[in-house]
């Protein structure tokens, strides 16, 4: 009897061991801004859904999400939201057109954007901070506990506001008020050559633009328009995430960046061929291999390592050898 419960065990064992490695992956999101933020989060087509699709997170807040394994699409920050007289939640920033708390689509650029696809193949996690939306919000990617080359901080810690093109701009009240975001090109002017759409619509023909150039070089590890994957996808094995709004600036990361910034000119023309684009995203996790493995769901995966723990329980009260 007790051979036959190890024979049914060990295989088990194994499968439980290997599927508990990736059971999920959490996402902890804070709010180091000095005002609130609304994260709005939306899941790409076909993958589970996440458990929220928009909250709120007063300043020094922060809330931990569990994403299933195979999960994939982008969180945001919403700025400057309220409720009107109606009933009717809004935002200046990111606001995802629900009116309500949560969201159930994108958010409306300019917005920074994280952006993720777990185990988008060969174990990896795909993740990256895009800018190929715009700009609202400082924003920092942590992987904690990963593995892998690229495995790495990335994100967009300079402040896009204030050094955004006058042309890019957008503010809190007409031409007037404070900056609230930095649109994209493509989203400013929406012609081909920004948007990497018709003619542009590959990686060859659609190349920086100045535009983009400007938000490349103030946050190098982030996208600055659709077909910039080289320089701005990361990938880590078995982490979880840390995004923070506004984090604090590393001092010497910042000095280098805002001289970067400060330096670069404000004339910017639209000389150049090019680029940037409200799609990239779909494009990069596109290539990126979106959800090939469907797993189990979270509570059936719990439900097995409940039982299997105790059928290991019982199983080492017959075997007094340590298994391990
Ligand atoms: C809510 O407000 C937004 C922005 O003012 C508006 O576009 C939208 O139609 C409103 N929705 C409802 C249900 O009133
Ligand atoms: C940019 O403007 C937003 C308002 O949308 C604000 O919350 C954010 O803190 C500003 N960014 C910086 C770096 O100040
Ligand atoms: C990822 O790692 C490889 C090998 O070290 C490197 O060549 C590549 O540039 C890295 N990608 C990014 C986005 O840093
Ligand atoms: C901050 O800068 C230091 C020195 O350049 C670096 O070692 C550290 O990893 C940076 N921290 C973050 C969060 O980027």
């Amino acid at each position: 009897m007790a051979q036959v419960t190890a024979l049914l065990l060990v295989p088990l064992l194994t499968l439980l061991l290997s599927v508990s490695g990736v059971i999920s992956t959490t996402f902890t999101i804070i709010n180091s801004c000095d005002h609130t933020v609304w994260p709005g989060i939306l899941s790409n087509a076909g993958v589970p859904p996440i458990s929220t699709t928009g909250f709120a997170l007063q300043k020094g807040e922060s809330k931990i999400i569990t994403a299933p394994t195979s999960w994939g699409g982008r969180l945001w920050g919403r700025t400057l939201c309220s409720l009107d007289s109606t009933g009717n939640f809004t935002c200046l920033t990111g606001d995802c057109g629900s009116g309500k708390l949560e969201c159930s689509g994108f958010g409306k650029p300019p917005a920074t954007l994280a952006e993720f696809t777990l185990d988008g193949g060969e174990g990896l996690d795909f993740f990256d901070v895009s800018l190929v939306d715009g700009y609202n919000l400082p924003m920092l990617v942590v992987p904690k506990g990963g593995t892998g080359q690229n495995c790495t901080t990335i994100g967009c810690v300079t402040d896009l506001n204030d050094s955004c093109p006058s042309e890019l701009k957008v503010t809190s009240s007409g031409t007037e008020g404070t900056s609230v975001g930095c649109k994209s090109a493509c989203e400013a002017f929406g012609q081909p050559q920004y948007c990497c759409s018709g003619a542009y619509a590959t990686p060859d023909v659609c190349k920086p633009s100045t535009y983009s150039q400007r938000f490349k070089s103030a946050c190098p590890q982030a996208y600055s328009y659709a077909y910039d994957d080289r320089t701005s996808t990361f990938t880590c094995a078995s982490a979880d995430y840390t995004i923070t709004f506004c984090p604090t600036p590393n001092t010497s990361k910042k000095a280098s960046q805002g001289q970067i910034t400060a330096s670069t000119p404000k004339t910017t023309t639209t000389e150049t061929p090019s680029v940037n684009s409200a799609m990239i995203y779909e494009g990069a996790l596109g290539e990126s291999n979106a959800s090939p493995h469907t797993r189990g769901q979270v509570s059936g995966s719990h439900a097995i390592v409940a039982a299997l723990s105790i059928a290991l329980a019982i199983w080492r009260s017959w075997h007094c050898r340590a298994l391990f």
